[in-house]
């Protein structure tokens, strides 16, 4: 399974990283040994889809682009910080640093995994908050005309099972379509089983209607 990681994984996750500076090589370097060394690397992959490399965060070369390239790779794919609401990353960061400090609540299995991870200091943690917090998703008005239709209802079942509800202006109509692509390509990174090729699933979401219902309520 190592070789395997190295082969088809760290160069995904991490190729964006061999252009950056020295010290982020130094951070990658480390998270590739990490990743190739640990027995649950296929629970590690598995935690987050591949998104975005380090050099397509917002404003990279900012202390807490680096800082989340540097601390967040340790165990999953780089997450982006729009994935989540400012107020839904605060409690997401404190389980991970909860986590990074040893201090998770999977026994063995996490203190077998947590071997060389490294953890923020309070003003770092606060740096790579209030950085995800910056660049935050921002989430539709619950009162918003749209969520009474019916295609309202399938983009609020579909598109809250990761995150909060996106707010439709977040995006032109000519961005949406493949925005929505990419997330449905997450979700059936989500639902494929790994093991036995038989036992894989790929459910279909048509989502046609939600491009449509995001498009008429896209920014303009
Ligand atoms: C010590 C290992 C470890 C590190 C380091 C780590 N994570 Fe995680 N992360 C996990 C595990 C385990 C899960 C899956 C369980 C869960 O969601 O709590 C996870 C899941 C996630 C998820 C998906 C679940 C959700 O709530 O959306 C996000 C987003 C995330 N991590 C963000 C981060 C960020 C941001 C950092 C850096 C500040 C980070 N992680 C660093 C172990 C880690
Ligand atoms: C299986 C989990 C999952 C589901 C379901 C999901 N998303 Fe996401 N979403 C993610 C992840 C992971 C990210 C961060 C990585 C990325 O942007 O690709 C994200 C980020 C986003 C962002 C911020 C990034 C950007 O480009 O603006 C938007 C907007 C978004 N999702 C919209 C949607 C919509 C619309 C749906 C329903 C069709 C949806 N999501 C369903 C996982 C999911």
């Amino acid at each position: 399974m190592p070789s395997l990681f190295i082969r088809a994984l760290v160069p995904a996750a991490l190729s964006g990283f061999l252009s950056c500076a020295a010290a982020q090589d130094a951070a990658v370097e480390r998270a590739q040994y990490l990743w190739s060394q640990s027995p649950h690397g296929r629970m590690l992959e598995r935690l987050l889809p591949p998104s975005i490399e380090p050099g397509q965060l917002p404003e990279p070369q900012s202390a807490g682009a680096r800082l989340t390239a540097r601390y967040c790779i340790q165990c999953h794919y780089l997450p982006n910080p729009q994935m989540h609401t400012p107020a839904r990353w605060q409690p997401v960061v404190e389980r991970m640093l909860w986590r990074m400090r040893g201090e998770g609540n999977m026994g063995a299995l996490m203190k077998d995994m947590m071997a060389g991870v490294t953890a923020p200091g309070e003003t770092e943690a606060a740096t790579l908050v209030a950085y995800l917090r910056k660049h935050g998703q921002r989430e539709i008005d619950p009162q918003h005309p749209a969520l009474g239709t019916r295609s309202g209802q399938m983009f609020s079942i579909a598109c809250s099972q990761c995150h909060a509800l996106p707010d439709p202006q977040r995006h032109t109509a000519g961005e949406w379509p493949s925005v929505v692509q990419r997330m449905q390509q997450h979700m059936a990174w989500t639902n494929t089983v790994v093991g036995i090729p038989a036992l894989r699933t790929n459910p279909e979401l048509d989502t046609r209607e939600i491009v449509r219902l995001l498009q008429r309520h896209a920014r303009r």
